[in-house]
């Protein structure tokens, strides 16, 4: 296969499944920039801090949803563009399909809506490849042994609600969404997970 270009891949699941291990892992592999949503930028910081502060617990499911978009569009103008734009991969935990889940479907906006705003914050410009890392919920929830933050402390009805999101939208575009359960080794996964996707890094 002809070069695909510097690939913008994300993992998605939910909390617990090992994403950001499993983000590292690929972007050492294919010498990519590893980064994640929310909260890499200066003003991403800041905003990861009020919008998953457990204190914070007037905040609305528009405001929520502006927020991470907002988080977003700074990700993509400082760390995103400009490394694609250098040709290197960039491999980020999360990325704007989790709104897709946790505010069109978690919090009930709605997909549709979502994806507009999203649509509208990137520019377009959405991830070229999605893994989906799939795991029961009780063994996610087992392995977070910290504080929960605002959205984790969610009911098991949000949850399943943002678990059966992934689900459909990885159905709905099988060409970009490769679904991976996440139960064994990192080894494992990680191999299961360069299965999926490692065609894309090919010379
Ligand atoms: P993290 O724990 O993977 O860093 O993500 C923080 C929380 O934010 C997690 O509960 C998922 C949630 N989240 C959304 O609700 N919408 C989004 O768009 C993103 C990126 C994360």
């Amino acid at each position: 296969m002809s070069s695909l270009g510097a690939q913008y891949i994300a993992f998605e699941g939910g909390e617990g499944t090992g994403k950001s291990t499993q983000a590292r892992v690929l972007a050492e592999r294919v010498e990519g920039l590893v980064s994640f949503e929310p909260g890499a930028t200066s003003l991403g910081a800041s905003l990861r801090t009020l919008v998953l502060d457990p204190e914070q617990a007037t905040i609305g499911a528009r405001a929520e949803t502006l927020m991470m978009a907002a988080d977003r569009a700074q990700h993509l103008d400082e760390v995103v563009l400009p490394a694609l734009a250098a040709g290197r991969h960039v491999v980020s935990d999360r990325s704007a399909y989790s709104s897709l889940a946790y505010q069109g479907g978690g919090r009930e906006l709605g997909i549709d809506e979502v994806q507009t705003v999203n649509d509208w914050a990137l520019g377009g410009r959405w991830p070229d490849a999605v893994v989906l890392l799939q795991l029961p919920r009780e063994e996610a929830r087992r392995r977070l042994d910290r504080r929960l933050d605002r959205l984790e402390q969610e009911t098991e009805a949000f949850h399943q609600r943002v678990d059966d999101t992934f689900r459909l939208l990885a159905a709905r575009d099988r060409q970009r969404w490769h679904t991976v359960p996440a139960g064994g080794s990192i080894e494992a996964v990680a191999a299961a997970v360069w299965d999926a996707v490692g065609h894309r890094f090919q010379p």
